[in-house]
Parts: structure tokens; C-alpha cells; sequence
């Protein structure tokens, strides 16, 4: 018999190999992904997911004064990803040599923006008079607000402040997350 005759029995076989040998590589590749994909959360640096970096621990006086400053996260949706977005703002207190209070600068009484009063060492809602000390407490029973300022978790690490920021249901009396 011809080579001619064996050509087109050639290429079939060529062809079904080349079927197995991809058909292999894609159900060894596929798994491999899933893997990566099931596994991701443990190769991120777990101690900082969730949490949003605001400021470093040296910008924030020896006193104890708070400083306020703007929370800024990076928002993904189907389609977009968008860093630097403003989501809302905190006071930063330091309370010891690597720890930090951090209170949510909104009311919870209707949310307006809370001020610091360095004369009074407090802070004061001007809209309907709150009052909270610096810890957040209500200070003035006669305060509106049916809770102290919301405080967030947060935690140091390598000099910098980082924030699980969160806002609450305003006017409850329970911090209740939204
Ligand atoms: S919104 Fe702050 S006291 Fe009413």
C-alpha cells in the first residue's frame, strides 16, 4: 500500500491526540484555577482585608487630641473599579503608644457631621446639641441622640491606622450596622 493511502488515517491520528493532549491540559488547568480561586483569601494578607487604611500613627498627637480625617476606599461593581472614593470620615484618637480610638464623625442621632471642641476636650453635634466626650459617650443626658458616637474596629500595623469602617442605623438606640 501507498504512503498516500495512509495519510488521511495519519492526520486522524494526529488529530485525536492533539484532541486528548488539550483535552488533558484543560482538566488539569481547570481544577489548578478552581484552587487558586477557592484558596485566594488565604493568599492575601489577611490582617488588613476589610479594612481601610487611614492615616499614619505618627500624624496623631502625644496629647490625645482626636484628629479628624476622611475615609477613602476603593469601590468595585460588575464593571468599574474605583479607588480613593470618599465614603465618610473618622476621628483618630491615640490611647496608647500602638493603639488608636476611632470614632464614626457621623451623629447618630441624624446623622449630621459631629465637630471636636478642643476647649471642651468633646465633641458636639451642632444640628439638635449633642454632646459626647471623648470617648464617645453621651455626655449630656439632655443630649438627643439615642446613643453614644458609633466606634469602629481598627488596628496598627507598620505605623499606619487601619479602619473596618461601617455606618449604623441613626436614631436607634442599638448599633445596628447598614
Ligand atoms: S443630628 Fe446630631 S444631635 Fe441631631
Amino acid at each position: 500500500m501507498s504512503d498516500t493511502n495512509h495519510a488521511p488515517d495519519r492526520r486522524n491520528f494526529v488529530t485525536k491526540a492533539a484532541a486528548v493532549v488539550v483535552g488533558g491540559l484543560i482538566s488539569v488547568v481547570a481544577p489548578v484555577a478552581g484552587l487558586f480561586t477557592v484558596f485566594d483569601p488565604l493568599r492575601r494578607k489577611s490582617d488588613t482585608r476589610g479594612l481601610v487604611r487611614v492615616a499614619s500613627l505618627a500624624s496623631l498627637p502625644e496629647s490625645g487630641e482626636p484628629r479628624k480625617f476622611p475615609v477613602l476606599d476603593t469601590l468595585i461593581d460588575a464593571w468599574n473599579k474605583t479607588e480613593n472614593v470618599p465614603v465618610g470620615s473618622v476621628y483618630l484618637q491615640k490611647t496608647g503608644d500602638n493603639t488608636v480610638r476611632v470614632l464614626n464623625s457621623v451623629c447618630p442621632h441624624l446623622g449630621c457631621s459631629v465637630g471636636y471642641n478642643a476647649s471642651s476636650h468633646g465633641y458636639f453635634c451642632p444640628c439638635h446639641r449633642s454632646s459626647f466626650a471623648l470617648d464617645g459617650a453621651i455626655a449630656d443626658p439632655k443630649s438627643p441622640s439615642p446613643r453614644g458616637m458609633d466606634e469602629l474596629e481598627a488596628i496598627v500595623k507598620d505605623g499606619e491606622v487601619w479602619v473596618k469602617f461601617q455606618n449604623f442605623r441613626k436614631g436607634s438606640p442599638d448599633k445596628i450596622p447598614v
